[in-house]
């Protein structure tokens, strides 16, 4: 089995599914690589079929486009990856909650801030009926997508969607869930174990549809971090995450999960151990080398590219990209940025960058 393996990865075209090969702990040379938000607005093809859907909500709930934008990045760039078109906030929608986005600003849903409105939401099994056409996407994704590529389902974790049902809105520190958490733990507490139930039903029909990897999204589990929170972190990002994995396992065995607590610092150390999540995404605040130390000793690690060089280029995007692939390069790695690819980034840009990983 080792020598085929060996083989594989010498020969001129890319062996099939390097992204599962990297959650399984291989390492493969060189790293699969996909981006955050690389279906999106830098793409012009992307734009235009945004255009044609209406909006952003009209796009992810129309899943023959939703498909082809999914399928755009894949086609120009031939990602080892395609990451599920939709957004986060499709199952707080589909709770209940009131979703819409104001162009430019972002987005705004109904607030959620005691105990009534979690009474309100709708019950788990409602989500299903208004999340057919995500579900839809991904079938239409696994016929379409080349026989290599892996097709990455996802959702929000429970804090960073809480942190927008309760705001109404994205916000600097999350302000409103943190006191909401202080303030009535009991309401907060019960809207996490709605959303940590909902999420499992959520991810596993997109497992079932034939997602091959699924990804949990904690984008705000920074700010469960730092003095005066103690215990926050573990509480509300690390066990949700444990939870969620655990559920999906026992039902699905052998699913790949890739959870990102962005931002969580030293709190990445031991997150894949304690969560069974087979690879961490980490965010580009932590260095490479830290990482592959502390990080990569548990199994697969995603990221760290700062999305910024997909902007700026030139010479430090291919040595900033070199080095973190070299960092690395001892063990499992998915290369990545360490959040979602900006509006304004040059597509050129990742061409440049998948020379310097893949020559
Ligand atoms: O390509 C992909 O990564 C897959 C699709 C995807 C989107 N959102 C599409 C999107 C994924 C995985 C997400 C996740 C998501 N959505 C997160 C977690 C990751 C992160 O970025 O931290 C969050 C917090 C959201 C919520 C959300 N959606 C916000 C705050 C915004 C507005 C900010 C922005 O970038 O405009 C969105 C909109 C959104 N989601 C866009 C896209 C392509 C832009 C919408 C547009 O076309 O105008």
């Amino acid at each position: 089995m080792a020598d085929t393996r060996l083989a594989e990865t010498a020969t001129e075209t890319r062996p099939s599914k390097t992204i599962l090969r990297a959650l399984a702990g291989e390492r493969v040379d060189p790293p699969p690589v996909w981006l955050m938000r690389q279906a999106g607005r830098y793409l012009p093809q992307y734009r235009a079929t945004r255009a044609q859907a209406g909006d952003f909500l009209s796009l992810c709930y129309n899943s023959e486009l939703a498909a082809e934008v999914t399928l755009q990045p894949i086609r120009k760039y031939d990602f080892d990856a395609s990451i599920l078109f939709a957004d986060i906030l499709l199952l707080p929608q589909a709770l209940g909650a009131d979703l819409w986005f104001v162009t430019g600003e972002g987005p705004r849903l109904s607030t959620l801030s005691d105990a009534a409105g979690v009474a309100k939401l709708k019950p788990t099994e409602a989500i299903h009926e208004h999340l057919a056409p995500v579900y839809e996407t991904v079938r239409i994704l696994r016929r379409e997508l080349p026989a290599h590529t892996t097709l990455i389902g996802f959702a929000g974790a429970p804090w960073t969607v809480a942190t927008y049902m309760i705001a109404g809105r994205g916000t600097p520190d999350q302000g409103p869930a943190h006191a909401m958490r202080e303030g009535d733990p009991a309401a907060f507490d019960a809207l996490m174990a709605r959303l940590t139930d909902a999420t499992i039903e959520y991810l596993s029909a997109q497992i079932e549809a034939g997602a091959e990897v699924v990804k949990i999204f904690d984008s705000w589990a920074g700010s469960l971090v730092g003095a005066g929170r103690e215990g926050a972190f573990e509480k509300y990002a690390l066990e949700p995450a444990r939870a969620i994995t655990a559920a999906l396992k026992a039902r699905h065995p052998g699913i790949p999960v890739i959870a990102f607590p962005r931002q969580a610092g030293e709190h990445y150390v031991g997150f894949a151990r304690a969560t069974g999540a087979d690879c961490v995404a980490i965010d580009n605040s932590v260095s490479a080398d830290w990482a592959a130390r502390e990080v990569q000793k548990d199994g697969c690690v995603q990221g760290n590219l700062d999305p910024r060089h997909m902007v700026t280029g030139g010479p430090a995007l291919l040595e900033e990209t070199r080095r973190i692939v070299r960092a690395f390069q001892g063990g499992p790695h998915i290369f990545n940025l360490g959040h979602g690819i900006t509006p304004d980034a040059d597509p050129d840009n990742v061409h440049r960058m998948l020379e310097a990983i893949r020559g």
